[in-house]
């Protein structure tokens, strides 16, 4: 069952996801979180570390991230690494080693992504998958035509993901056009998700996922297969909902 919550703004969507894992996270103090990267999640970010300071802990939770630019190091300010450390983990109580992000810089990136599924699964799995939506419907890295199977691997950004996301870098030859991301399966294997989509920007992926058909073209339009997935807006975001 999809539910589909529409909030007045960016800063109510903020709240009512930190208000989610928060729950989450009080019924299971060791929650397995998977995370995401972007503009959409900051402002959840934020709430999350609003929260620490007024006590809550997350010093037994074990995260995943769902992506990472292949070619950066973690130093790399545009890398994903980098990214979580600044706008999340720096600020919260997690224990470093219960921090898992796809390593962009691996030589045998095969078995590193079968490791990397490994150790979801000897965690016990996912409880919790925070997601984006990309202006074209991917989810994590999977762009249009993904195959639902899939898991942990490299793959390469489309043009449509490049120009969206050349606003963080220099220019756009600067974005990397390759990454590691968690498959549609594995994201799919989450106990329990989230998506997260603000902004006029995303309004055609967002009612393309949840009335449309569902196809690889529109890989968020698998989350209707789910059984517990949530969709969080503003009313920008579902502004093309019928
Ligand atoms: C990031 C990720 C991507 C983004 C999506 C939306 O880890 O997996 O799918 O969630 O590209 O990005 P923003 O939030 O920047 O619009």
């Amino acid at each position: 069952m999809m539910k589909i919550i529409v909030k007045e703004n960016y800063e109510d969507l903020s709240k009512e996801a930190a208000r989610v894992i928060k729950r989450e996270m009080q019924k299971k103090p060791n929650l397995v979180l998977g995370l995401a990267t972007g503009s959409t999640p900051i402002g959840l970010y934020k709430e999350l570390i609003r929260r620490h300071k007024e006590g809550l802990s997350f010093s037994q939770i074990t995260t995943f991230n769902l992506d990472e630019y292949f070619g950066l190091d973690s130093s790399h300010s545009q890398s994903y690494h980098f990214y979580m450390q600044k706008n999340l983990f720096d600020h919260i109580d997690i224990k470093p080693k219960n921090i898992h992000i796809p390593d962009g810089t691996v030589k045998d990136v095969k078995r590193y992504c079968a490791e990397y599924e490994e150790i979801i699964k000897r965690v016990g799995g996912i409880d919790l998958q925070i997601l984006g939506i990309g202006s074209n419907g991917h989810i994590g890295f999977n762009e249009p035509g993904s195959l639902f199977t899939s898991r942990t691997h490299l793959t390469k950004l489309t043009e449509s993901t490049i120009k969206d996301n050349a606003r963080f870098f220099e220019k756009k030859e600067d974005v990397p056009r390759f990454a590691i991301t968690m498959g549609i399966q594995t994201i799919l294997e989450a106990k329990k998700i989230i998506l997260l989509a603000s902004g006029q920007n995303k309004a055609d992926a967002v009612a393309k996922s949840i009335e449309g058909q569902i196809t690889s073209q529109v890989p968020a339009s698998i989350l209707q297969k789910h059984p517990n997935s949530i969709f969080i807006l503003d009313k920008a975001a579902a502004s093309q909902l019928k």
